[in-house]
C-alpha cells in the first residue's frame, strides 16, 4: 500500500490533488531547464516524487532557491549529530551530510587550501596537461573525430586533481581506477564499490603520512597545516574530507567540461567570438555554467521546521530539492535566459556551485580547469563541429547528477 502523502503540483490548499509534475520525463537529462521552466512558471514550489518514489518539494524560482541555500532550517544532516566515537574511514564523513557547527569545523580546514590564488599557482602544469592531451588526441585522430570525454575531459580533470594534490606519477594510474569507479557506479557490484572506497582510504592516509614528514604546497599539506593550527577534527574526519575533495572534484568537472563544449558546438557564433578574443573566456565560463550544469538540483535537504516560500509552507520533516537549473534560467534573475551570452552581466549569479555554507569549495579549481580547457581547445582547432547531431548525444547518470557518456567532435585543422 502506498503510505506516502498525496502528491500535488501546487500549494495543497489552493490546488488540491493535481497530477504529479514529471521533471524527470523523457528528454529531462538532455535539457532539464526546459521541463523545470514549466514547473517554475506554473507552480514554483511544487510537490514531486523523486525517481525512487519518495515525495519531495521542488523549489524553482531563483530568489527562493537562493533563500533555500542560505536557510539553516533546511538541513543536510536531517538533524542527525555525528558520533565522534564511531570509527570512520573515507567517505563516512562527507561535508554534505553535516550541518553547522560540525560542518563548519571540518569545512574550514578545506577552504584555505583551495582559494583562487592557490589554484592559479598550479595553472602552468594544468595548461601543460591540456596541451599534452590535445597533442595525443590530434595524433590519434588523423582527420577523424575525437571522443572528447575519453580523450580529454576525464584524463584532464584527473590530472588537474593530481597536480593540486601533488599525486606522484607512479601512483596516478592506480588511483584513477577507484576514483573513476566511484564517480560512476552504474553496473558495479557492492563489493567493487567497497574495494574502491578502501583503496581511496588507503591512498589518502598514505598521503597524509607522507606530507606530515615532508609538507609541500599541495592541498593535502594545506589541509594538514590548517588542522594542526586549528584542531577541532579527528584524523578520520580529515582523511574523509580529503577523500571527498578528491572524489567530488572529479566527475562534476568532467561533466562541466563536456557540457561547455556541447554548448559551444550548438552556438558556433559564440565559439568563434571566444576563439578570436580568448580574454573573454573566463567570464564566458560562468555563463556556460549558468547555461548548463551537471547538477540540476541541490543535494536533498530536510526541513527541520515549517518553511515558507511565498504562499507555500513546506511542512517540517519534508525533503526539499532546490533547483539550480530552474533558478539559472529564471527570467526574473537572468534576462532572456535561453540565450547563451558570453558577456552576460548576471552570469556570476548562477547557482551551479550552490550558495551559503555548502558553496562548492572546489569552484576556483573548476573555473580554472574550464578556462584552460576552452582556451586550449579553441586555440588549437579553428572550428569544432559535433560528429553526431547534438540531439543524439546519450545522456545518463541520474536526476541529481547528469552524465554525458561520450562526446564525439570533429575538429578542423590547427587554429
Ligand atoms: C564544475 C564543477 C563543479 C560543480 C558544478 C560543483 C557543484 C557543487 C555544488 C552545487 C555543491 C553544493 C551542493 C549543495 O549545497 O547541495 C558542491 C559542493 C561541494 N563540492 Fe563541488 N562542484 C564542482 C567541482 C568541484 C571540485 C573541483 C571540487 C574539489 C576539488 C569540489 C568539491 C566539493 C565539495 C567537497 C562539496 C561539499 C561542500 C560542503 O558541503 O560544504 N567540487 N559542488
Amino acid at each position: 500500500m502506498d503510505t506516502e502523502p498525496a502528491v500535488t503540483a501546487a500549494p495543497p490548499a489552493a490546488a488540491g490533488r493535481q497530477p504529479l509534475p514529471e521533471p524527470l520525463g523523457p528528454g529531462f537529462l538532455a535539457r532539464p531547464e526546459e521541463t523545470l521552466a514549466e514547473i517554475r512558471e506554473t507552480c514554483p514550489v511544487a510537490r514531486i516524487r523523486t525517481p525512487a518514489g519518495r515525495p519531495a518539494w521542488l523549489v524553482t524560482r531563483a530568489e527562493d532557491v537562493r533563500a533555500g541555500f542560505l536557510d539553516p532550517r533546511l538541513s543536510l544532516s536531517g538533524g542527525r549529530v555525528p558520533d565522534p566515537d564511531v570509527r570512520r574511514r573515507a567517505l563516512d564523513v562527507t561535508l554534505v551530510n553535516y550541518d553547522p557547527p560540525d560542518h563548519t569545523r571540518i569545512r574550514r580546514l578545506a577552504t584555505p587550501a583551495l582559494t583562487p590564488a592557490r589554484m592559479t599557482a598550479h595553472r602552468e602544469r594544468i595548461e601543460q596537461a591540456a596541451g599534452e592531451l590535445l597533442d595525443a588526441a590530434d595524433a590519434a585522430r588523423g582527420r577523424g573525430p575525437v571522443e572528447l570525454m575519453d580523450a580529454f575531459a576525464r584524463p584532464f580533470a584527473f590530472r588537474s586533481l593530481c597536480e593540486v594534490f601533488a599525486v606522484r606519477e607512479e601512483e596516478r594510474a592506480a588511483l584513477y581506477e577507484p576514483v573513476a569507479l566511484l564517480a560512476d557506479k552504474t553496473g558495479r557490484t557492492a563489493r567493487a564499490v567497497e574495494e574502491s572506497v578502501a583503496r581511496i582510504d588507503g591512498f589518502v592516509r598514505g598521503e597524509m603520512a607522507r606530507r606530515e614528514a615532508a609538507p609541500g604546497e599541495d592541498v593535502v599539506s594545506r589541509v594538514l597545516a590548517a588542522w594542526h593550527e586549528q584542531g577541532g577534527a579527528s584524523e578520520d574526519e580529515v582523511a574523509s574530507l580529503l577523500a571527498m575533495l578528491l572524489l567530488a572534484g572529479f566527475d562534476s568537472t568532467v561533466q562541466a567540461i563536456g557540457m561547455s563544449v556541447v554548448a559551444l558546438l550548438g552556438h558556433p557564433d559564440v565559439q568563434e567570438s571566444l576563439r578570436s578574443e580568448p580574454g573573454r573566456i573566463p567570464r564566458a565560463v560562468d555563463e556556460l555554467l549558468r547555461w548548463d550544469t551537471p547538477g540540476p538540483f541541490s543535494t536533498k535537504r530536510v526541513a527541520l521546521e515549517d518553511v515558507r516560500f511565498g504562499d507555500t509552507v513546506i511542512p517540517a520533516g519534508s525533503g526539499v530539492l532546490l533547483s539550480v537549473a530552474a533558478a539559472n534560467h529564471d527570467p526574473r534573475c537572468h534576462a532572456d535566459p535561453a540565450t547563451l551570452d558570453p558577456d552576460r552581466g548576471t552570469a556570476g549569479r548562477h547557482l551551479s556551485f550552490g550558495l551559503g555554507p555548502h558553496y562548492c569549495p572546489g569552484s576556483a579549481l573548476a573555473r580554472l580547469e574550464l578556462t584552460v580547457t576552452l582556451t586550449a581547445v579553441l586555440g588549437r582547432w579553428h572550428r569544432l563541429e559535433p560528429a553526431v547531431p547534438l540531439h543524439e548525444l546519450a545522456w545518463g547518470g541520474g536526476y541529481l547528477h547528469r552524465r554525458l557518456a561520450a562526446l564525439p567532435v570533429l575538429p578542423h585543422g590547427p587554429a
